[in-house]
């Protein structure tokens, strides 16, 4: 049996949308992230468990697992029968890389159960082209971070799709999830298709400091320039109280506030583990709408998604 585990992220990180992102893991212990098993089996069986299964379409055909076994049973011509568990422990729609980690976890099961033997390029290019299918649009920002952990720069160049960034340690990052869903292409779909000149020339000034303070080791400046202005502010609507949370959780000594993917889940940095507690606390009262949500604070995932010992 092979059980592979992929970690949540955060897209955009705040000042690259679709450029940058980030694996994170609570540091609470919590498994925040899909688990795919497989084994032989006398007949095809993908069953889905987990605290968020009962979200994941009825119709096995748009399960996303489903997907990528068809492709790779497509690829490799090998029709064996096989049994899938897959363990949904991440909300749908909640801009936390769902899809992504179902994605990634499924394709490097079936890449190993296959013994397909696709390149890292080759695999990361299928995650993205599975994850167009259903976001709308491609987008590296969830499954190289994912896939490959820590903070991912993504290129777009066909043979460097992603580079891997220095990141500082000592950040904690709250991350907040109200209990409500968000569909990742109407938060796409209502950006807008042209930017004037300053919004590009201020973009592009946030996102070059923000990556030569990682490489200077300058985190003040960094925090400083987290600012995106292509997709944020358009998103700003579609969350819950976004401007009053930020400037209360800033109050508090938060240092950021930003949108994590499309949202509606929030993402904080904090230098400080008292303060960190306290945001959360005060999030866990003010921003979660139901007893779904979550608050973790958690670290960069360096490892991305991995095997798991199978008594796991
Ligand atoms: N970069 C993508 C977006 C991430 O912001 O639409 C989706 O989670």
């Amino acid at each position: 049996m092979i059980k592979i585990y992929a970690p949540a992220s955060i897209g955009n990180v705040g000042v690259g949308f679709d450029i940058l992102g980030a694996a994170i893991t609570p540091i609470d212990g919590t498994l925040l992230g899909d688990c795919i098993s497989i084994q032989s089996s006398d007949t095809f069986q993908l069953k889905c468990h987990g605290s968020f299964s009962d979200n994941l379409p009825t119709d096995i055909k748009k399960n996303i697992t489903w997907k990528a076994w068809r492709w790779f049973n497509n690829y490799t011509n090998k029709k064996i029968p096989i049994s899938i568990k897959l363990e949904k422990n991440m909300p749908i729609g909640s801009g936390l890389g769902s899809s992504a980690s179902s994605i990634v976890a499924s394709v490097l099961a079936f890449n190993q159960f296959y013994k397909t033997q696709l390149t890292k390029t080759e695999l990361i290019k299928l995650m993205g082209s599975l994850e167009g299918d259903i976001s709308g649009g491609i987008h590296y920002d969830n499954v190289a971070p994912c896939y490959l952990g820590g903070l991912q720069l993504i290129t777009g160049d066909k043979n460097y799709v992603t580079q891997k960034l220095p990141i500082f340690k000592n950040w904690l990052w709250i991350i907040a999830w109200p209990g409500i869903t968000l569909s990742t292409s109407v938060a796409r779909n209502i950006l807008p298709l042209h930017y004037k000149k300053d919004i590009c020339i201020q973009n592009s000034r946030n996102l070059s400091t923000f990556i030569h303070a990682l490489h200077t080791k300058q985190s003040e400046l960094a925090i400083r320039f987290m600012k995106d202005t292509l997709a944020e502010p358009y998103r700003i609507p579609l969350i819950p109280k976004f401007l009053h949370i930020k400037r209360s959780i800033m109050k508090l000594g938060a240092l950021t506030c930003n949108i994590s993917g499309s949202g509606p889940t929030l993402f904080s940095i904090c230098l400080n583990i008292s303060i960190a507690n306290k945001v959360k606390k005060w999030l866990e009262k003010n921003f979660l709408t139901n007893n779904k949500g979550f608050v973790y604070i958690c670290k960069i995932d360096q490892l991305g998604a991995r095997k798991m010992r199978l008594q796991q």
